[in-house]
Protein backbone atom coordinates (compact mmCIF):
# COMPACT_ATOMS: atom_id res chain seq x y z
CA UNK A 1 0.00 0.00 0.00
CA UNK A 2 1.25 3.68 -0.70
CA UNK A 3 0.45 6.14 2.35
CA UNK A 4 1.59 10.03 2.43
CA UNK A 5 2.26 12.36 5.10
CA UNK A 6 2.85 16.25 5.72
CA UNK A 7 5.94 17.43 7.86
CA UNK A 8 4.64 21.23 8.14
CA UNK A 9 6.23 22.66 11.61
CA UNK A 10 2.99 24.92 10.92
CA UNK A 11 1.32 22.08 12.71
CA UNK A 12 2.86 22.57 15.92
CA UNK A 13 1.32 20.30 18.90
CA UNK A 14 3.77 22.07 21.89
CA UNK A 15 6.58 21.89 23.69
CA UNK A 16 7.90 18.43 24.93
CA UNK A 17 8.60 18.21 28.71
CA UNK A 18 11.54 15.86 28.77
CA UNK A 19 9.93 14.13 31.88
CA UNK A 20 7.68 12.34 29.34
CA UNK A 21 10.83 9.93 29.07
CA UNK A 22 10.44 9.21 32.65
CA UNK A 23 10.46 5.57 34.37
CA UNK A 24 9.39 3.75 37.45
CA UNK A 25 11.10 1.85 39.99
CA UNK A 26 8.84 -0.32 42.23
CA UNK A 27 9.89 -2.30 45.22
CA UNK A 28 8.65 -5.25 43.20
CA UNK A 29 10.35 -8.87 42.86
CA UNK A 30 13.95 -8.36 41.46
CA UNK A 31 13.94 -5.24 40.68
CA UNK A 32 15.62 -3.27 42.94
CA UNK A 33 17.48 -6.65 44.64
CA UNK A 34 19.19 -8.66 41.77
CA UNK A 35 18.44 -6.26 39.74
CA UNK A 36 20.16 -2.97 39.99
CA UNK A 37 20.87 -3.63 43.05
CA UNK A 38 23.52 -7.05 42.93
CA UNK A 39 26.22 -6.63 45.63
CA UNK A 40 28.03 -9.95 44.55
CA UNK A 41 27.80 -9.38 41.20
CA UNK A 42 31.56 -8.68 38.88
CA UNK A 43 30.29 -5.25 37.90
CA UNK A 44 28.75 -4.04 41.47
CA UNK A 45 30.40 -0.69 42.84
CA UNK A 46 30.88 -0.33 46.43
CA UNK A 47 27.67 0.42 46.97
CA UNK A 48 26.27 -2.38 45.76
CA UNK A 49 25.29 -1.15 42.03
CA UNK A 50 25.54 -3.03 38.90
CA UNK A 51 27.67 -0.50 36.36
CA UNK A 52 26.40 -2.94 33.60
CA UNK A 53 22.98 -2.34 34.75
CA UNK A 54 23.59 1.56 35.22
CA UNK A 55 25.24 1.63 31.91
CA UNK A 56 22.06 0.54 30.28
CA UNK A 57 19.98 2.99 32.01
CA UNK A 58 22.23 5.94 30.70
CA UNK A 59 21.46 4.40 27.23
CA UNK A 60 17.73 4.21 27.23
CA UNK A 61 17.77 7.88 28.69
CA UNK A 62 15.50 7.74 31.38
CA UNK A 63 14.82 11.40 32.61
CA UNK A 64 12.94 11.15 35.66
CA UNK A 65 11.95 8.14 37.87
CA UNK A 66 9.05 7.12 40.02
CA UNK A 67 9.62 5.48 43.72
CA UNK A 68 9.05 3.47 45.04
CA UNK A 69 6.03 1.99 43.98
CA UNK A 70 3.54 1.09 42.58
CA UNK A 71 1.14 -0.85 44.87
CA UNK A 72 3.86 -1.53 47.37
CA UNK A 73 4.35 2.02 48.31
CA UNK A 74 0.77 1.71 49.74
CA UNK A 75 1.93 -0.54 52.59
CA UNK A 76 5.36 0.91 52.87
CA UNK A 77 6.81 2.96 55.72
CA UNK A 78 9.87 5.41 54.33
CA UNK A 79 11.33 5.52 57.17
CA UNK A 80 12.96 1.60 57.55
CA UNK A 81 14.69 2.79 54.57
CA UNK A 82 17.06 5.18 56.25
CA UNK A 83 20.18 5.03 59.05
CA UNK A 84 22.54 2.17 59.23
CA UNK A 85 21.72 -0.79 57.14
CA UNK A 86 21.99 -3.45 59.72
CA UNK A 87 19.34 -2.07 61.91
CA UNK A 88 16.86 -1.62 59.34
CA UNK A 89 13.76 -3.59 60.28
CA UNK A 90 12.69 -6.34 57.65
CA UNK A 91 8.64 -6.09 55.94
CA UNK A 92 5.98 -8.08 54.85
CA UNK A 93 5.34 -6.51 51.47
CA UNK A 94 1.09 -7.28 50.65
CA UNK A 95 1.49 -6.08 47.58
CA UNK A 96 3.76 -8.54 46.18
CA UNK A 97 3.77 -11.09 49.27
CA UNK A 98 7.46 -10.55 49.50
CA UNK A 99 9.96 -10.37 52.23
CA UNK A 100 11.18 -6.53 52.16
CA UNK A 101 14.69 -6.40 53.39
CA UNK A 102 14.89 -2.69 53.39
CA UNK A 103 18.79 -3.05 51.90
CA UNK A 104 17.94 0.12 49.39
CA UNK A 105 15.71 2.93 50.40
CA UNK A 106 15.71 6.64 49.59
CA UNK A 107 19.35 7.42 50.29
CA UNK A 108 20.86 4.08 48.03
CA UNK A 109 18.21 4.93 45.62
CA UNK A 110 19.12 8.62 45.11
CA UNK A 111 22.93 7.77 44.67
CA UNK A 112 21.99 5.79 41.91
CA UNK A 113 20.35 8.14 40.75
CA UNK A 114 23.34 10.27 40.24
CA UNK A 115 24.72 6.94 39.01
CA UNK A 116 21.92 6.95 36.27
CA UNK A 117 21.33 10.33 35.54
CA UNK A 118 18.20 10.61 35.97
CA UNK A 119 15.61 13.16 38.63
CA UNK A 120 13.99 11.50 41.04
CA UNK A 121 9.80 11.67 41.64
CA UNK A 122 8.49 10.19 44.70
CA UNK A 123 5.17 8.37 45.53
CA UNK A 124 3.58 8.92 49.34
CA UNK A 125 1.67 6.16 51.11
CA UNK A 126 -1.98 7.02 50.82
CA UNK A 127 -3.05 3.69 51.78
CA UNK A 128 -2.03 2.83 55.31
CA UNK A 129 -0.47 6.29 56.26
CA UNK A 130 -1.82 9.54 55.95
CA UNK A 131 -1.18 13.42 56.17
CA UNK A 132 1.48 13.61 58.93
CA UNK A 133 3.91 10.38 57.34
CA UNK A 134 3.75 12.27 53.97
CA UNK A 135 4.56 15.60 55.47
CA UNK A 136 7.27 13.95 57.19
CA UNK A 137 8.71 12.46 54.53
CA UNK A 138 8.89 16.02 52.41
CA UNK A 139 10.34 17.30 55.42
CA UNK A 140 13.01 14.59 55.85
CA UNK A 141 13.47 15.02 51.43
CA UNK A 142 13.09 18.98 51.27
CA UNK A 143 13.64 21.09 54.26
CA UNK A 144 15.97 23.76 54.30
CA UNK A 145 16.12 24.08 58.22
CA UNK A 146 17.49 22.87 61.35
CA UNK A 147 14.47 20.20 62.35
CA UNK A 148 14.96 16.56 63.88
CA UNK A 149 14.42 15.30 60.39
CA UNK A 150 16.50 17.40 59.01
CA UNK A 151 19.50 16.66 61.60
CA UNK A 152 18.62 12.43 60.50
CA UNK A 153 19.23 13.39 57.02
CA UNK A 154 22.52 14.94 57.60
CA UNK A 155 23.91 11.96 59.63
CA UNK A 156 22.33 9.57 57.19
CA UNK A 157 24.91 11.24 54.81
CA UNK A 158 22.79 13.94 53.09
CA UNK A 159 22.98 17.49 54.67
CA UNK A 160 21.38 19.71 51.57
CA UNK A 161 18.07 18.80 50.55
CA UNK A 162 17.16 15.79 48.09
CA UNK A 163 15.15 18.40 46.22
CA UNK A 164 12.19 16.36 45.35
CA UNK A 165 10.45 18.35 42.81
CA UNK A 166 7.47 15.73 41.52
CA UNK A 167 5.15 13.61 44.36
CA UNK A 168 2.49 11.15 43.99
CA UNK A 169 -0.71 11.73 46.32
CA UNK A 170 -0.81 7.67 46.62
CA UNK A 171 -0.68 4.98 44.16
CA UNK A 172 -3.96 3.79 42.42
CA UNK A 173 -6.25 4.57 45.02
CA UNK A 174 -9.13 3.63 43.15
CA UNK A 175 -8.21 -0.44 42.79
CA UNK A 176 -9.71 -2.70 45.10
CA UNK A 177 -6.87 -4.66 45.30
CA UNK A 178 -4.60 -1.20 46.55
CA UNK A 179 -4.19 -1.74 50.46
CA UNK A 180 -5.91 1.36 51.91
CA UNK A 181 -8.37 1.30 48.89
CA UNK A 182 -11.00 4.24 48.82
CA UNK A 183 -13.96 5.61 47.07
CA UNK A 184 -13.17 8.47 45.35
CA UNK A 185 -14.36 11.12 47.38
CA UNK A 186 -12.94 9.55 50.68
CA UNK A 187 -9.67 9.59 48.63
CA UNK A 188 -10.51 13.19 47.06
CA UNK A 189 -11.06 14.70 50.67
CA UNK A 190 -7.84 13.34 51.91
CA UNK A 191 -5.42 14.11 48.86
CA UNK A 192 -6.70 17.53 49.00
CA UNK A 193 -5.70 17.71 52.52
CA UNK A 194 -2.06 16.21 52.18
CA UNK A 195 -1.49 18.43 49.08
CA UNK A 196 -2.50 21.89 51.02
CA UNK A 197 -0.15 20.43 53.81
CA UNK A 198 2.79 19.28 51.43
CA UNK A 199 2.68 22.69 49.87
CA UNK A 200 2.22 24.76 52.99
CA UNK A 201 6.07 22.78 53.68
CA UNK A 202 7.38 23.34 50.03
CA UNK A 203 5.21 25.48 47.85
CA UNK A 204 7.98 24.67 44.85
CA UNK A 205 6.43 21.18 44.99
CA UNK A 206 4.38 19.79 41.85
CA UNK A 207 1.76 17.26 43.01
CA UNK A 208 0.68 14.31 41.12
CA UNK A 209 -3.64 13.03 42.08
CA UNK A 210 -4.51 9.31 41.27
CA UNK A 211 -6.28 8.58 38.12
CA UNK A 212 -8.20 6.02 37.14
CA UNK A 213 -5.71 2.77 37.42
CA UNK A 214 -7.04 2.30 33.90
CA UNK A 215 -10.03 3.18 31.46
CA UNK A 216 -11.23 -0.52 31.84
CA UNK A 217 -12.34 0.56 35.56
CA UNK A 218 -15.62 0.41 36.60
CA UNK A 219 -15.25 3.74 38.33
CA UNK A 220 -13.82 5.74 34.96
CA UNK A 221 -14.56 9.31 34.65
CA UNK A 222 -16.65 9.32 37.34
CA UNK A 223 -13.49 8.41 39.61
CA UNK A 224 -11.65 11.61 37.80
CA UNK A 225 -14.66 13.90 38.15
CA UNK A 226 -15.06 13.71 41.88
CA UNK A 227 -11.33 13.91 42.56
CA UNK A 228 -10.62 16.43 40.63
CA UNK A 229 -13.66 18.65 42.71
CA UNK A 230 -12.16 17.95 45.67
CA UNK A 231 -8.16 18.57 44.32
CA UNK A 232 -8.93 20.79 41.15
CA UNK A 233 -6.78 23.80 43.06
CA UNK A 234 -4.38 21.47 45.14
CA UNK A 235 -2.68 19.45 42.24
CA UNK A 236 -1.16 20.43 38.87
CA UNK A 237 -1.45 16.81 37.47
CA UNK A 238 -3.81 13.37 36.95
CA UNK A 239 -2.33 10.12 36.56
CA UNK A 240 -2.99 7.68 33.86
CA UNK A 241 -1.96 3.66 33.86
CA UNK A 242 -2.63 1.52 30.99
CA UNK A 243 -1.08 -1.55 29.83
CA UNK A 244 -1.33 -3.35 26.23
CA UNK A 245 -0.57 -6.89 25.49
CA UNK A 246 -1.87 -9.17 22.52
CA UNK A 247 -5.31 -11.17 23.78
CA UNK A 248 -6.82 -13.84 22.20
CA UNK A 249 -4.35 -14.29 19.11
CA UNK A 250 -5.47 -11.00 17.74
CA UNK A 251 -2.34 -9.60 16.38
CA UNK A 252 -4.58 -6.71 14.83
CA UNK A 253 -6.31 -5.50 17.40
CA UNK A 254 -3.29 -5.36 19.71
CA UNK A 255 -1.94 -3.08 17.27
CA UNK A 256 -4.41 -0.36 17.85
CA UNK A 257 -3.74 0.06 21.18
CA UNK A 258 -2.37 3.45 20.74
CA UNK A 259 -6.12 4.42 19.82
CA UNK A 260 -6.98 3.30 23.14
CA UNK A 261 -4.16 5.36 25.01
CA UNK A 262 -5.43 8.15 22.88
CA UNK A 263 -8.52 8.29 23.41
CA UNK A 264 -7.99 7.67 27.23
CA UNK A 265 -5.73 11.15 26.86
CA UNK A 266 -8.72 12.69 25.63
CA UNK A 267 -11.10 11.66 27.89
CA UNK A 268 -9.58 12.70 30.61
CA UNK A 269 -8.33 16.01 29.26
CA UNK A 270 -11.81 16.51 28.64
CA UNK A 271 -13.21 15.44 32.27
CA UNK A 272 -10.17 17.72 33.80
CA UNK A 273 -11.70 20.66 31.92
CA UNK A 274 -15.07 20.36 32.40
CA UNK A 275 -14.23 20.44 36.05
CA UNK A 276 -12.02 23.57 35.15
CA UNK A 277 -15.47 24.86 33.45
CA UNK A 278 -17.28 24.16 36.44
CA UNK A 279 -14.89 26.05 38.92
CA UNK A 280 -15.03 28.97 35.95
CA UNK A 281 -11.25 28.13 36.17
CA UNK A 282 -8.33 28.51 33.43
CA UNK A 283 -6.09 26.28 34.99
CA UNK A 284 -5.53 23.31 33.10
CA UNK A 285 -4.28 20.08 34.87
CA UNK A 286 -1.99 17.96 33.16
CA UNK A 287 -1.32 14.16 32.57
CA UNK A 288 1.35 12.61 34.45
CA UNK A 289 1.18 8.98 32.47
CA UNK A 290 3.28 7.48 35.00
CA UNK A 291 2.54 3.81 34.77
CA UNK A 292 2.48 2.82 30.70
CA UNK A 293 3.77 -0.77 28.73
CA UNK A 294 3.10 -4.18 27.13
CA UNK A 295 1.99 -6.29 29.83
CA UNK A 296 0.95 -10.28 29.95
CA UNK A 297 -1.45 -9.59 32.68
CA UNK A 298 -4.40 -11.29 31.50
CA UNK A 299 -4.90 -14.67 30.21
CA UNK A 300 -7.72 -15.58 27.50
CA UNK A 301 -9.88 -17.21 30.30
CA UNK A 302 -9.99 -13.70 32.03
CA UNK A 303 -7.96 -14.25 34.72
CA UNK A 304 -4.38 -12.82 35.37
CA UNK A 305 -1.74 -14.83 33.93
CA UNK A 306 1.44 -13.91 35.68
CA UNK A 307 2.45 -17.11 37.98
CA UNK A 308 1.13 -16.93 41.49
CA UNK A 309 2.38 -14.93 44.31
CA UNK A 310 4.58 -17.81 45.94
CA UNK A 311 4.21 -19.10 49.50
CA UNK A 312 6.51 -18.25 52.15
CA UNK A 313 6.53 -14.56 51.63
CA UNK A 314 10.36 -14.95 49.88
CA UNK A 315 12.76 -12.20 49.38
CA UNK A 316 12.94 -10.43 45.84
CA UNK A 317 11.15 -13.70 43.49
CA UNK A 318 10.89 -13.56 39.90
CA UNK A 319 7.41 -11.34 39.40
CA UNK A 320 6.01 -10.13 36.26
CA UNK A 321 9.39 -10.82 33.92
CA UNK A 322 7.58 -10.75 30.89
CA UNK A 323 9.59 -10.90 27.75
CA UNK A 324 8.72 -8.87 24.94
CA UNK A 325 8.62 -9.72 21.17
CA UNK A 326 8.78 -7.87 17.81
CA UNK A 327 5.62 -6.46 17.81
CA UNK A 328 5.21 -5.75 21.58
CA UNK A 329 8.35 -3.32 20.30
CA UNK A 330 6.08 -2.12 17.79
CA UNK A 331 2.90 -1.04 19.86
CA UNK A 332 5.09 0.41 22.51
CA UNK A 333 6.46 2.48 20.07
CA UNK A 334 3.15 3.78 19.13
CA UNK A 335 2.26 4.38 22.48
CA UNK A 336 5.16 6.61 22.69
CA UNK A 337 4.48 8.08 19.47
CA UNK A 338 1.24 8.62 20.72
CA UNK A 339 2.46 10.03 24.07
CA UNK A 340 3.91 12.67 21.95
CA UNK A 341 0.77 13.50 20.13
CA UNK A 342 -0.67 14.62 23.33
CA UNK A 343 2.25 16.62 24.43
CA UNK A 344 0.56 19.52 25.47
CA UNK A 345 -1.57 17.79 27.81
CA UNK A 346 0.71 14.71 28.68
CA UNK A 347 3.81 16.99 30.47
CA UNK A 348 5.41 13.34 32.45
CA UNK A 349 5.07 10.21 31.91
CA UNK A 350 6.51 6.61 33.45
CA UNK A 351 7.36 3.61 31.51
CA UNK A 352 6.60 1.10 33.85
CA UNK A 353 9.32 -0.75 35.03
CA UNK A 354 12.50 -0.54 34.56
CA UNK A 355 14.88 -3.50 34.90
CA UNK A 356 13.38 -7.28 35.28
CA UNK A 357 10.00 -6.11 36.21
CA UNK A 358 7.84 -6.13 33.00
CA UNK A 359 11.23 -4.48 31.67
CA UNK A 360 12.92 -2.70 28.62
CA UNK A 361 16.61 -4.17 30.81
CA UNK A 362 16.89 -8.11 32.03
CA UNK A 363 19.49 -9.75 33.59
CA UNK A 364 20.55 -12.81 35.66
CA UNK A 365 22.47 -13.08 38.85
CA UNK A 366 25.79 -13.07 38.53
CA UNK A 367 25.66 -12.82 34.50
CA UNK A 368 24.64 -10.70 32.14
CA UNK A 369 21.85 -7.73 31.78
CA UNK A 370 20.47 -7.41 28.02
CA UNK A 371 18.50 -5.03 26.15
CA UNK A 372 14.78 -6.47 25.49
CA UNK A 373 13.11 -5.58 22.09
CA UNK A 374 11.14 -2.40 24.01
CA UNK A 375 14.23 -1.00 24.92
CA UNK A 376 15.14 0.25 21.67
CA UNK A 377 11.91 2.10 20.20
CA UNK A 378 12.22 4.31 24.04
CA UNK A 379 16.34 4.83 23.99
CA UNK A 380 15.76 6.03 19.71
CA UNK A 381 12.46 7.90 20.73
CA UNK A 382 14.43 9.61 24.03
CA UNK A 383 17.35 10.29 22.07
CA UNK A 384 16.08 11.60 18.83
CA UNK A 385 13.36 13.97 20.23
CA UNK A 386 13.54 17.06 19.80
CA UNK A 387 12.09 20.58 21.63
CA UNK A 388 8.81 20.40 19.44
CA UNK A 389 6.01 18.13 18.96
CA UNK A 390 4.31 18.60 15.14
CA UNK A 391 1.31 16.73 14.51
CA UNK A 392 2.11 14.49 10.97
CA UNK A 393 -1.41 14.14 9.48
CA UNK A 394 -1.50 10.46 7.18
CA UNK A 395 -3.63 8.94 4.79
CA UNK A 396 -3.30 5.55 4.71
CA UNK A 397 -5.63 2.66 4.75
CA UNK A 398 -7.46 1.50 7.35
CA UNK A 399 -8.18 -1.17 9.38
CA UNK A 400 -11.02 -2.38 10.88
CA UNK A 401 -10.67 -3.29 14.73
CA UNK A 402 -13.35 -3.97 16.87
CA UNK A 403 -13.12 -1.77 19.50
CA UNK A 404 -12.10 1.30 17.78
CA UNK A 405 -13.95 1.21 14.05
CA UNK A 406 -11.71 2.09 10.99
CA UNK A 407 -8.20 2.43 12.31
CA UNK A 408 -5.45 4.52 10.44
CA UNK A 409 -2.74 1.61 9.35
CA UNK A 410 -0.20 4.56 9.65
CA UNK A 411 0.35 6.39 12.67
CA UNK A 412 3.20 9.34 13.20
CA UNK A 413 4.89 12.11 14.81
CA UNK A 414 7.66 14.28 14.46
CA UNK A 415 9.85 16.09 16.67
CA UNK A 416 11.31 19.68 15.93
CA UNK A 417 15.11 21.34 16.95
CA UNK A 418 17.51 23.90 15.93
CA UNK A 419 19.13 21.59 14.38
CA UNK A 420 16.26 19.26 12.43
CA UNK A 421 13.66 17.19 12.68
CA UNK A 422 12.81 13.59 13.84
CA UNK A 423 10.18 11.26 11.99
CA UNK A 424 8.92 8.90 14.41
CA UNK A 425 6.36 5.66 12.67
CA UNK A 426 4.65 2.85 12.91
CA UNK A 427 3.19 0.62 10.04
CA UNK A 428 0.44 -1.17 11.86
CA UNK A 429 -0.75 -3.76 9.86
CA UNK A 430 -0.11 -7.25 9.80
CA UNK A 431 -0.20 -8.08 6.42
CA UNK A 432 1.00 -4.81 4.35
CA UNK A 433 4.23 -3.10 3.83
CA UNK A 434 3.93 0.50 3.32
CA UNK A 435 5.62 2.61 1.04
CA UNK A 436 5.57 6.36 2.77
CA UNK A 437 6.27 9.57 1.06
CA UNK A 438 6.50 12.41 3.52
CA UNK A 439 6.19 16.34 2.12
CA UNK A 440 9.32 18.01 3.45
CA UNK A 441 9.30 20.93 1.69
CA UNK A 442 7.45 23.00 4.43
CA UNK A 443 9.95 22.10 7.10
CA UNK A 444 12.54 22.58 4.75
CA UNK A 445 11.35 26.05 4.20
CA UNK A 446 11.90 26.63 7.93
CA UNK A 447 14.93 25.81 7.70
CA UNK A 448 15.80 27.33 4.61
CA UNK A 449 17.59 24.65 3.02
CA UNK A 450 17.52 21.10 1.93
CA UNK A 451 17.29 18.58 4.45
CA UNK A 452 19.38 15.67 4.42
CA UNK A 453 19.26 12.21 6.01
CA UNK A 454 21.50 11.79 8.84
CA UNK A 455 20.28 8.33 10.61
CA UNK A 456 17.12 5.98 10.05
CA UNK A 457 16.17 2.90 12.32
CA UNK A 458 13.69 0.51 11.46
CA UNK A 459 12.30 -2.25 14.01
CA UNK A 460 10.60 -5.32 12.49
CA UNK A 461 11.28 -9.30 12.30
CA UNK A 462 9.74 -11.49 10.32
CA UNK A 463 8.77 -13.78 13.21
CA UNK A 464 6.71 -10.74 15.14
CA UNK A 465 7.01 -13.38 18.08
CA UNK A 466 11.30 -12.99 18.07
CA UNK A 467 12.36 -11.56 21.55
CA UNK A 468 15.73 -11.32 23.05
CA UNK A 469 16.91 -13.48 25.94
CA UNK A 470 19.48 -15.10 27.95
CA UNK A 471 20.22 -17.31 25.51
CA UNK A 472 20.07 -15.15 22.41
CA UNK A 473 20.48 -11.52 24.03
CA UNK A 474 20.54 -9.96 20.51
CA UNK A 475 18.22 -11.86 18.27
CA UNK A 476 16.06 -8.81 17.88
CA UNK A 477 17.52 -5.12 17.12
CA UNK A 478 17.12 -2.33 15.28
CA UNK A 479 18.59 -1.68 11.27
CA UNK A 480 18.90 1.75 8.88
CA UNK A 481 15.77 1.63 6.86
CA UNK A 482 17.06 0.15 3.75
CA UNK A 483 15.74 2.06 1.05
CA UNK A 484 14.88 5.37 2.80
CA UNK A 485 15.58 8.80 0.90
CA UNK A 486 15.22 12.02 0.05
CA UNK A 487 13.81 12.96 -3.60
CA UNK A 488 12.53 16.69 -4.43
CA UNK A 489 11.16 17.59 -1.29
CA UNK A 490 10.01 14.11 -0.45
CA UNK A 491 11.67 11.68 2.12
CA UNK A 492 10.77 8.32 0.75
CA UNK A 493 10.63 5.46 2.83
CA UNK A 494 9.09 1.58 3.28
CA UNK A 495 7.71 -0.03 6.19
CA UNK A 496 7.37 -3.76 6.33
CA UNK A 497 3.78 -5.03 8.24
CA UNK A 498 4.46 -4.43 11.93
CA UNK A 499 7.19 -2.12 12.22
CA UNK A 500 8.27 0.77 14.18
CA UNK A 501 10.94 3.64 12.72
CA UNK A 502 12.48 6.78 13.27
CA UNK A 503 14.19 9.38 10.26
CA UNK A 504 16.57 11.87 11.45
CA UNK A 505 16.63 14.58 8.82
CA UNK A 506 18.76 17.96 9.48
O1 LIG B 1 3.59 -1.84 37.48
C1 LIG B 1 3.02 -2.92 38.17
C2 LIG B 1 1.81 -2.53 38.99
O2 LIG B 1 0.80 -2.12 38.13
C3 LIG B 1 1.98 -1.35 39.92
O3 LIG B 1 2.51 -1.71 41.16
C4 LIG B 1 0.59 -0.86 40.09
O4 LIG B 1 0.54 0.52 40.38
C5 LIG B 1 -0.10 -1.24 38.80
O5 LIG B 1 -1.29 -1.89 39.04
Amino acid sequence: SHATAILDPRLAVSDIDRRIFGGFVEHLGRHIYDGIHEPAHPTADADGFRADVVELVRELGVSSIRYPGGNFVSNYRWEDGIGPRDERPRRLDLAWHSTETNEVGLHEFARWLELVGSELMLAVNLGTRGTAEALDLLEYANADADTTWTRQRAANGRPAPFGVGMWCLGNEMDGPWQVGHRNADDYGKLASQTAKAMRMLDPGIELVVCGSSSSGMPTFGSWERTVLEHTFDDVDFISCHSYYQERFGDAQEFLASGVDMSRFIASVVSIADAVAATKKSDKRIMISFDEWNVWYLHNDEGGQDDKPLEPGWPVAPRLLEDQYNAMDAVVFGDLLITLLQHSDRVRSASLAQLVNVIAPIMTEPGGPAWRQTTFFPFSLTSRLAGERAIRVPVESGTFTSERFGEVATVNAVATLDDDGVTLFVVNRSTTDAESLRVDVAAVAASFGRDLGIVETHLLHDDDRYAANTLADPERVGVVPVPDAQVVDGSLQLSLPPISWAAVRLA
